[in-house]
């Protein structure tokens, strides 16, 4: 991740937490239920951002509890340490600025480890696994929550581009190449995968939820084009920017206008997929 990505993580999870907000408590709650989180553990929400999952462990651990939210963005652990002051827990969490990869933690200090939406953006995912490993005690557990995009309705599937003619080829043409990126990460990650991961890093008693849904609804105008402008996370480029970059301004502009209209016009399929994936540090 580069810096000046970094830099925008709180300002997309303040926007995210608007948007979706019900749906990222109900989230949080099932990580947190995954991992049995019990009055008096020690909790480290890896990746804490702004400090979601934190607070809420905060609040489940009670007072002889602790949570450390690591991550590597100091602007998100200043907004999570000032949300845990106007909360009544500051004394319960603390932040430790840190990639997921190095973690300045004593060996088996930690009884549960929580990753919400985390593990899809770490480059070397199975060293962040092996050290949440080596933080936990025995017997300790783990969850985690992934979006899994391989199950996202492509892009270029959600209104009929065929009366763009030309335009509507080179803009599935354009999508089709961007799915079929063996290097993508958000998009070659599945549930899987993330199984593989736990297991490989030694935990064991690993358990699976994964959730494919299917939405229909219509977008008002106004929220097909936030469709088109928003970030699946910040530093990456919106649908019009991917357009306009490989296609050119005028394309996206007029492919702006079109999907606004017809996204407006029509009833849209949407599949969403994701996983919750837990285990335990065997006892020794
Ligand atoms: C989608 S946000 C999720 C934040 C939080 N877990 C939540 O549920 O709101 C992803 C977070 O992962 C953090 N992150 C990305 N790569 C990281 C790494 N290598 N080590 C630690 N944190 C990382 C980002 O800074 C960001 O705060």
């Amino acid at each position: 991740m580069h810096a000046s990505e970094s830099s925008r993580w709180s300002e997309w999870l303040a926007e995210q937490a608007v948007q979706v907000g019900h749906q990222l408590e109900r989230t949080r709650d099932a990580v947190l239920a995954h991992a049995a989180v019990r009055a008096g553990d020690t909790v480290l929400d890896l990746g804490a951002g702004t400090g979601l999952v934190a607070l809420a462990a905060a609040d489940r651990v009670g007072p002889r509890g602790r949570v450390i939210g690591s991550d590597l963005d100091a602007d998100c652990l200043r907004v999570l340490v000032a949300q845990a002051g106007r909360s009544q827990l500051p004394n319960r969490v603390r932040v430790v600025q840190a990639d997921a990869a190095a973690l300045p933690l004593a060996d088996s200090c930690i009884d549960v480890v929580a990753a919400r939406s985390v593990l899809a953006f770490i480059a070397d995912r199975r060293t962040a696994m092996r050290e949440a490993f080596r933080v936990l005690r025995p017997g300790g557990r783990i969850s985690c929550f992934e979006p899994i995009n391989r199950y996202l309705t492509r892009h270029h599937t959600l209104v009929d581009l065929a009366p763009l003619g030309s335009l509507g080829e080179a803009i599935s043409a354009c999508f089709d190449a961007i799915y079929a990126d063996p290097d993508e990460p958000l998009l070659t990650f599945d549930e899987r995968d993330l199984v593989h991961l736990l297991e490989d890093a030694g935990l064991v008693e690993v358990g699976l939820n994964l959730i494919v849904t299917w939405h229909r609804f219509r977008l008002s105008e106004e929220e097909a084009r936030q469709w088109l402008t928003q970030r699946g996370s910040p530093g990456r480029p919106s649908v019009t920017e991917l357009v306009a970059s490989r296609l050119g301004r005028s394309a996206a502009e007029r492919y702006a206008r079109y999907f606004v209209e017809a996204a407006s016009r029509q009833t849209t399929s949407l599949r969403r997929g994701s996983a919750f994936v837990w285990g335990r540090k065997p006892p020794v």
